[in-house]
């Protein structure tokens, strides 16, 4: 049975959203820059059912030569792949709001450029899962992370706000394209989740603090919080979902 590949699967959203994928009985592919990749693909998968496989491979999503291996062994050791989440991401927070060429790169190619990529680049095993119809029990799917950066703008980190705001563009667009095949696109806007990269935020004394504030239930998302919602929108129990997001923020913008 094919696996989902998950981009930035070494740690934080990733991570937990290749553990419950695996303790749902799918197979998983992880892809990251970390050297620990294949050493958190082997612990993952420690735990997993008959027949379920991990895989990790060491790949920045920005190198298209590296894709391109990533795709061909990942289909390989998974036997196809029928769902893709793009959690690598990147931030480069700046106070002043200044853009510059080198974070204006980085962070739409990490954020942006590459789901767009490696939507194209996973796209023929994509179809070759969704052309057996009801037959593959989860179908085709992809999941873009994106974030409440996306809908809501934030003065320091603007090419992260517009890198995550056309990830949602390319999912509309990508459901527009994949929909009459049977593949569908979505997208998950996370609020203020505990992971590594929000830690040079937590760092900072009273943020932690203020951004628990900004969310009704008051506290900020584990990842496995975030992960379930992933795992729901890349299953049948979605069938009907595709060209949308789903905001897990605690509640945060609901509120004022
Ligand atoms: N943590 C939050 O509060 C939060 C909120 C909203 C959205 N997000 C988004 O969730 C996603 C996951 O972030 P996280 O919080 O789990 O961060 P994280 O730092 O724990 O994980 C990000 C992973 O992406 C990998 N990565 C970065 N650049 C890469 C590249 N070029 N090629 C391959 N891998 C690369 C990193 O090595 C890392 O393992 C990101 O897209 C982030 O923007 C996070």
């Amino acid at each position: 049975m094919s696996g989902v590949v998950v981009t930035g699967g070494a740690s934080g959203i990733g991570r937990a959203t290749a553990e419950v994928l695996v303790a749902e009985g799918r197979s998983v592919a992880i892809w990251d820059l970390s050297p620990d990749v294949a050493g958190v693909a082997q612990a993952i998968g420690a735990d997993a059912g008959e027949g379920v496989r991990t895989a990790g491979l060491s790949v920045d999503v920005t190198d298209p030569a590296a894709v391109a291996a990533a795709v061909e062994m990942s289909a390989g050791a998974l036997d196809g792949i029928d769902g893709f989440v793009h959690a690598a991401g990147a931030v480069s927070p700046d106070p002043t709001g200044a853009l510059t060429d080198a974070n204006w790169d980085l962070v739409v190619d990490v954020n942006l450029k590459a789901y767009a990529f490696l939507a194209q680049a996973l796209l023929p095993h994509l179809q070759a899962v969704a052309a057996t119809g009801d037959a593959h029990p989860d179908g085709a799917s992809i999941v873009g992370i994106s974030s409440i950066e996306g809908l809501v703008g934030n003065a320091a980190i603007p090419s992260y706000c517009a890198s995550k705001a056309g990830l949602l563009g390319m999912t509309r667009s990508l459901a527009h394209q994949l929909g009459p095949e049977g593949i569908r696109v979505n997208a998950v806007c996370p609020g203020f989740v505990e992971t590594p990269m929000l830690q040079i935020a937590l760092d900072v004394p009273g943020l932690r603090e203020e951004m628990e504030a900004e969310a009704p239930l008051g506290r900020m998302a584990q990842p496995v919080e975030i992960a379930h919602a992933v795992a729901f929108l890349l299953s049948r129990r979605a069938s009907f979902i595709t060209g949308t997001h789903l905001v897990v923020d605690g509640g945060a913008t609901a509120v004022l």
